[in-house]
């Protein structure tokens, strides 16, 4: 089944409105892995101020806005002009001063060694060639930079939760259409190959997921796909957290290779 990426045009509008699917982003992704990459900043004595950074398949802005708030210089690029315009609206009401460009991965639109960090957020899996993405932000970010990531394994648990559940069951999809593939799953093995290959220094790989995982979630999802919950409030309740197994969603950095 091939990856349906035009999802993005047609409902990117709605990245910051609770009702849409895609705000489920988000409540539980969103401040999991913020707080995780910047704990590993601080472990590092590296503070986001007037860091330049870079966000790679940035969506409608979500991380962007969490990097833009703690002081760093953001850049966001993402081929959905319909999601970029949505993510500008939503900082120039913020008043957060982040820029935005249209491009893709595996030709990003700035120089190189533009940036000091760059991160991509629920996109390894969405692209074609995940090669190519990481030779380009290899080469967009200055040796010594960090590189952070979160992306799903593939194992039966991730397609149960990311396939299964969320767009191919009648009673709990909540997308009509697959936004996820499962052959473009990775696994960290593969990751972490791949990842050397293009000039960086694997760091860690770490689990992202519910903490604790509450069979309860399984009746909010039925109820936010019936309208009873908004996705922004169902997003929140899921908890997100780092976990110590990457079985499914897993989250971590690398360093862009020094020489
Ligand atoms: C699941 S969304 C994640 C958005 C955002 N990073 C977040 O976590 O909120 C996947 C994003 O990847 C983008 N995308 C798809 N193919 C891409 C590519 N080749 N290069 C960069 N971004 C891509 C999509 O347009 C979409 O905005």
């Amino acid at each position: 089944m091939a990856i349906d990426n035009d999802v993005y045009d047609r409902i990117g509008a709605g990245w910051w409105d609770e009702e849409n699917p895609l705000n489920m982003l988000a409540g539980s992704m969103t401040p999991a892995r913020f707080s995780y990459f910047t704990s590993v900043l601080r472990r590092h004595g590296i503070s986001l101020d007037g860091v330049r950074a870079l966000d790679v398949g940035c969506g409608g802005g979500f991380m962007a806005e969490q990097f833009a708030r703690s002081g760093a210089r953001v850049l966001g690029v993402d081929p959905s002009e319909v999601s970029i315009a949505a993510a500008r609206r939503h900082a120039a009401a913020e008043d957060l001063p982040i820029a935005y460009r249209a491009g893709v991965g595996e030709r990003l639109p700035v120089a190189d060694a533009e940036f000091d960090i760059a991160y991509c957020c629920d996109v390894l899996e969405h692209v074609e060639d995940l090669d190519r993405v990481l030779a380009e932000t290899a080469r967009a970010i200055a040796p010594g930079g960090f590189y952070f990531f979160d992306t799903l394994n593939r194992t039966w648990l991730a397609k149960l939760l990311m396939i299964k559940i969320p767009q191919d069951w009648r009673l709990t999809r909540v997308f009509d259409t697959p936004v996820h593939d499962y052959s473009m799953f990775i696994t960290p093995a593969e990751l972490g190959e791949a990842l050397r290959r293009n000039g960086f220094v694997v760091g860690e790989f770490v689990g992202l997921g519910p903490r604790p995982v509450d069979p309860r979630v399984a009746v909010d999802l039925v109820r936010a796909r019936l309208g009873r919950v908004s996705f922004g409030e169902f997003s929140r309740r899921l908890r997100f957290g780092r976990l110590p197994f990457t079985r499914a969603a897993y989250m971590g950095y690398a360093v862009r290779f020094a020489g």
